[in-house]
């Protein structure tokens, strides 16, 4: 007897995790994901659902996605994970693209399985190259939940499993405050500022003008190490293929994740400068991972680079976004007490809603209506919007409709 959605829920509950998949039940979400195509994810008692979180980038260029299909079928025919011991044609092929898209000095490529992997790798490196310990990261930031990352994360999650025991380690600025920042790195003690270009899990928060050329100017000042978090912002999203890159600075360490592996293969990348290499050169063992750089991930991510570089995928990008906002924008007039602005790059975007939970009664609102998106952790307030990179104007026009239904119906309900 093939499983029921109501058996795989149960057996969640019983076997996977409890807490994440009763939440999910209260908050209304009931999915349990079968088929999968395209923009579509469609849930086990088939319901159809246009998916607008992409699992944060993972699905940028579309669930199973046929040309990232076909390169890891065809990998799959002559190789597999591979020796992550050895230097591999994959691997050199796809250090090698990494170094000619990423600009400055940025030249070689850690692979891992995870952002948060990856981001470990980066803190790991920080440290070596500066001999000193501290990490500074933003307020309400997320990089991800292994060690370090975990740690350099929100005090919630550090709490839940006593790390962070040396706190003079770890210490947070807000994200924009570039007094706060230079207080602590004139201190001289910091190994690295770690800070995603636009955070996501805190709602999309814009850079301000000029803050991001600051940051790498005081970093650069106190030699501190400048880690930029691109695991959701990177890989074209924001009409660049890095994000930072709409800032024209160059940061010393560079991580990418998430959509790097097409949502088909774990893949990850801590792309170091040159300058921040030191380990690579004198003791190449100080990162290993089993399955990190995998031949079959590094083949699918050379297709996922190969797709977001052609000139053609940028200009798309840059009239989708365009296309999308000038409907945000007659929602926003149409919905003013309730829909309060929108946070936007290119197709990163926040949508924000005057409600302190505004984002979780959209996202219910949205899920009623054959849409998938999610709000944002640290600021239910808004909404995480993520169109993938290939959409084309019908799904653009499938999800304006839809979100204007919808907000039609949270302003009734919240009238009656
Ligand atoms: C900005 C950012 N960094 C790092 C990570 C960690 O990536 P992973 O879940 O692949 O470990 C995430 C995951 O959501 C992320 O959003």
């Amino acid at each position: 007897m093939p499983l029921t959605k109501q058996d795989v829920i149960a057996k969640s509950i019983d076997y996977w995790n409890p807490h994440k998949t009763k939440l999910w039940q209260e908050l209304g979400i009931d999915l349990v994901i079968g088929h999968r195509e395209g923009y579509y994810i469609h849930d086990m008692d088939g319901q159809r659902y246009l998916d607008c979180h992409i699992n944060g980038g993972t699905y940028s260029l579309g669930h199973r996605n046929p040309e990232l299909i076909a390169a890891l079928q065809n990998a799959l025919t002559h190789e597999d994970a591979g020796n992550h011991h050895f230097p591999s044609p994959a691997r050199a092929l796809l250090a090698e693209k990494l170094a000619l898209n990423t600009p400055g000095d940025l030249c070689y490529s850690v692979f891992t399985t995870s952002g948060s992997e990856a981001v470990d790798v980066a803190i790991k490196t920080a440290r070596n190259i500066t001999g000193k310990r501290k990490i500074i990261s933003v307020e309400k930031c997320f990089h991800g939940h292994t060690g370090y990352a975990l740690e350099v994360g929100d005090e919630r999650f550090v709490q839940l499993f006593m790390a962070g025991d040396q706190p003079d380690r770890y210490q947070k600025v807000p994200f924009n405050d570039l007094i706060a920042l230079e207080t602590v790195l004139s201190k001289g003690d910091v190994a690295a500022f770690i800070v995603e270009t636009i955070p996501a899990t805190f709602g999309f928060l814009m850079p301000e003008p000029g803050y991001l050329q600051e940051v790498r100017r005081i970093t650069e000042k106190y030699g501190v190490v400048y880690i930029a978090d691109e695991v959701q912002t990177g890989l074209m999203r924001s009409g660049q293929l890095w994000c930072f890159e709409n800032h024209n600075i160059v940061p010393d360490i560079v991580v990418t994740g998430k959509g790097f592996g097409g949502g088909l293969y774990p893949i990850a990348a801590t792309i170091i400068s040159e300058k921040c290499a030191g380990w690579l050169k004198e003791d190449g063992f100080g990162h290993v991972s089993t399955y990190g750089g995998s031949e079959l991930g590094c083949r699918v991510a050379l297709t996922v680079l190969d797709i977001c570089t052609r000139p053609e995928i940028q200009t798309k990008i840059v009239q989708t976004a365009k296309y999308i906002r000038l409907g945000l924008d007659v929602l926003l007039e149409s919905y003013p007490d309730f829909f309060s602005s929108v946070r936007q790059k290119g197709l990163i975007m926040g949508l924000v809603f005057n409600h302190p939970r505004g984002a979780i009664l959209v996202m219910r609102e949205l899920y009623k209506n054959g849409v998938w998106a999610i709000f944002s952790s640290y600021d239910p307030s808004v909404l995480q919007f993520k169109p993938g990179i290939l959409w084309d104007k019908n799904l653009c026009d499938k999800f304006l409709d839809r979100f204007a239904t919808s907000l039609f119906n949270i302003q009734k309900n919240i009238k009656k």
